[in-house]
């Protein structure tokens, strides 16, 4: 998607080799129009699967994921990192590994917002090693529902978690393809411009 990666060649910081920071329209600062504009292009790319529910994980993929299930008209879950006072049971869980933060949270959807035959389409900011959107994919997969997609706002290529995806047979949309951040530079992957 050319808009997000003019935005991550103008407005990104190269952290190091493995990181992107993109704290001013993503992860503190949010850019409204920007999400907006990536609402329609996940409604435009899964069009085709009848999206019944939109879920991500708490908090920086509920910006993109609900711009697009205004989109689909659909409604929006996050999954929970912490454990809710009013959550309690009646609960799909997933372990979650973070090889960046080198600790594992047990996230949480109540079985309330998943059910079965769901067409789910699961939105994310970054994808690294891949942890969290398989953990997503699993308790969707718990619930009976099926997983339609998953679409990504910022893949870093170059780490293990697209190709994970894609080798459990996941449909994966990734609007920016990083890879490499090396040198302070980022480089997408070439593809086809929409
Ligand atoms: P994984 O799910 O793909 O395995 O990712 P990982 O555990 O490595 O990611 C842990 C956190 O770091 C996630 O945010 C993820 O979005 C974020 N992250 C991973 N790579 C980058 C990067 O290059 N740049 C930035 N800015 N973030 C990255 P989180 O802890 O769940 O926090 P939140 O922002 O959603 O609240
Ligand atoms: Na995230
Ligand atoms: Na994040």
């Amino acid at each position: 998607m050319r808009l997000l990666k003019d935005k991550i060649k103008t407005d990104g910081i190269v952290l190091n080799e493995n990181v992107l920071k993109v704290d001013s329209f993503i992860n503190h600062q949010m850019d409204p129009k920007l999400m907006k504009e990536i609402g329609k292009e996940f409604a435009r790319l899964f069009k085709e699967e009848e999206i019944t529910k939109v879920l991500t994980i708490e908090s920086s993929g509920i910006a993109p994921a609900i711009m697009t299930g205004l989109e689909f008209d659909v409604p929006v879950i996050f999954a929970r990192k912490r454990k809710s006072l009013t959550l309690t049971s009646d609960v799909y869980t997933a372990k979650v590994y973070s090889f960046t933060k080198q600790e594992t949270n047990e996230i949480t959807v109540s079985h309330k917002y998943i059910e079965e035959g769901d067409n789910v389409l699961i939105v994310d900011d970054f994808l690294a090693n891949g942890q969290a959107a398989i953990g997503l994919a699993k308790m969707v997969e718990q619930a009976g529902a099926n997983v339609s997609g998953i679409g990504i706002l910022i893949e870093k290529s170059f780490q293990p978690g697209a190709e994970e995806i894609r080798k459990q047979g996941y449909r994966l949309e990734s609007l920016a393809r990083v890879k490499s951040l090396a040198g302070g530079k980022v480089q997408f992957v070439e593809t086809k411009e929409t």
